[in-house]
């Protein structure tokens, strides 16, 4: 099939590479000439494993193009999907200045030589289908080559849900692996014609791409859940909602745990079994970041407002959050007494492992607070530190290129980010080289033993610190 990505960020380059490694002939159109003249010479603007390899098939095959031009991309394309950003507004409204304007120029090109299916795979506000079906019809208004000679006077085309559910670090995964796939509309053309595009993934019959880093699960289905228009939106948020509060109660109940001695992790693993909780989001740390949780939270608290609807629990659930952040602080308080003038390095920089992603991320709020309470702070990130470095250069931060390099003559250590490398780090000579061995591990990935051997003072979030375990010893 023809396809037309607007917008290649996260979202829609993967959305764009996965289908046009399906064979979909793809248009990935984006209003950055930069960006996009990357993505011609093979260079993705963005880290996300296995993506430069993809690339590079879909290239080699001529099914993905890349462009400026998104009349272009309309005119040739059966289904265009609208991914670009939707920020959050200071209100916690999503900024929709983007999807507005993409949506005009998608009814200033529609032709009448074909109908049409535009996608929503941009996270908006619940019911706004409509909105954007009414915003293409503006645009169609505008249309100069409007369809004189043919006998259809307006363009023909179907505004259509389809949420992502896409992890940053394992998006291509979850494109090609997805849970499920969510498509709302009350058109069953529409629906016929998405179900097509998808039937690769549903049925699983697809060449796998082989990529140690895109482990194929044992899949051999995936269910397809069709619905009207603002479920499906619903269930992005519903769903966002439900992930992000599941991480919030898991740092609750951490945070009572370290008032009564229980280990967090043993909690998890224990409720973690039960079947209608599952074991997935219950890490407990210091929380959550990234572009959605924080932006899809935000929105369908400000949704609710517009309807009366007082949503404590979602609330909560940003509180519980974002004092996650300040108990990292005040555990580095309580370990390192004073902070003013201190050298303070921290590991991991992105909002999560395997991507360069820093929106929202916890480590730029710690980097900011410490830097105003008068630390010298050094920063180490495998991926994210070029970025963070150009969207952050106001910071007064010292990078260093690796863990040993960043350890050296540190007061203290907060590991942010749980780095498949910080978790095997050598802490050893780590403890040898820094000035004061304290490290606040806020995602709970050292090994408590190795760590009270090597000699390190180890802070972490809803265990019992060390003083327990000597006590035992004392008591043992
Ligand atoms: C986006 C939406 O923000 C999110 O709500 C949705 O769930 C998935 O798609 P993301 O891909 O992370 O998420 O956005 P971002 O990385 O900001 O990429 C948006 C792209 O759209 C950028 O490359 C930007 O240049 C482009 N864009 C923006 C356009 O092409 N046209 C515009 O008018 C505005
Ligand atoms: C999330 C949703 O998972 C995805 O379905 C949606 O499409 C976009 O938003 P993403 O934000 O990329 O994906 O990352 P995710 O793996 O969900 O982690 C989100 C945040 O929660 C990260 O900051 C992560 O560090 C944190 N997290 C995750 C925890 O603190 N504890 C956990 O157990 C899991």
């Amino acid at each position: 099939m023809n396809v037309c990505v607007a917008g290649v960020g996260y979202v829609g380059l993967i959305t764009g590479v996965c289908l046009a490694y399906l064979d979909n002939n793809v248009y990935c159109v984006d209003i950055d000439p930069e960006k996009i003249q990357n993505l011609k010479n093979g260079i993705p603007p963005i880290y996300e494993p296995g993506l430069k390899e993809l690339l590079e098939i879909c290239t080699k095959k001529g099914t993905i193009k890349f462009s400026t031009d998104i009349e272009e991309g309309v005119i040739n394309s059966d289904v265009i999907f609208i991914a670009v950003g939707t920020p959050s507004l200071p209100s916690g409204e999503p900024n929709l200045e983007y999807v507005r304007s993409v949506s005009f120029n998608i009814g200033k090109y529609i032709d009448c030589n074909k109908s049409r299916i535009v996608i929503n795979k941009s996270t908006v506000p619940i019911g706004s289908g409509n909105w954007v079906e009414m915003l293409i019809n503006e645009g169609v208004k505008s249309n100069k080559n409007i369809c004189n000679n043919t006998t259809n006077k307006h363009p023909k085309f179907w505004v259509v849900s389809n949420p992502e559910f896409l992890r940053e670090g394992c998006a291509i995964h979850d494109t090609l692996y997805p849970d499920r796939i969510v498509i709302g509309s009350d058109n069953d053309e529409a629906l016929a014609i998405l179900t097509k595009l998808y039937n690769p993934i549903l049925q699983q019959n697809f060449i796998r791409p082989v990529k140690e880093k895109i482990n194929p699960p044992n899949i051999t289905a995936v269910p397809l859940v069709t619905t009207d228009i603002t479920s499906a939106e619903m269930i992005k948020y519903a769903s966002n909602a439900f992930l992000a509060t599941k991480i919030s109660f898991i740092n609750e109940i951490a945070n009572i745990c370290e008032k009564v001695g229980a280990d967090v992790q043993q909690v998890a693993q224990g409720i973690g079994l039960d079947s209608r909780i599952g074991n997935k989001f219950l890490n407990a740390g210091i929380g959550w970041g990234g572009s959605c949780f924080p932006k899809d939270l935000s929105a369908i608290i400000s949704i609710a407002k517009e309807y009366d609807y007082d949503t404590e629990l979602l609330k909560a659930t940003i509180n519980v959050n974002m004092q996650q952040r300040h108990n990292i602080i005040k555990k580095l308080q309580q370990a390192l007494k004073i902070i003013k003038g201190r050298t303070i390095g921290i590991l991991g920089l992105s909002f999560k492992p395997n991507t360069d992603d820093l929106r929202d991320a916890p480590s730029i709020y710690i980097i900011t607070q410490l830097l105003k309470m008068g630390a010298c702070i050094k920063a180490y990130d495998p991926i994210a530190m070029t970025k963070c470095q150009k969207t952050y250069s106001e910071l007064n931060v010292t990078y260093e290129n690796n863990i040993l390099d960043l350890a050296k003559d540190c007061d203290a250590i907060i590991i942010v980010t749980e780095w498949d490398e910080f978790i095997y780090m050598d802490l050893n000579k780590i403890k040898e080289i820094m000035s004061i061995p304290i490290i606040i591990d806020s995602r709970n990935i050292l090994d408590t033993k190795a760590a009270e051997k090597a000699g390190i003072i180890l802070h972490q979030v809803g265990k019992s610190s060390q003083v327990k375990s000597l006590l035992n010893s004392k008591v043992g």
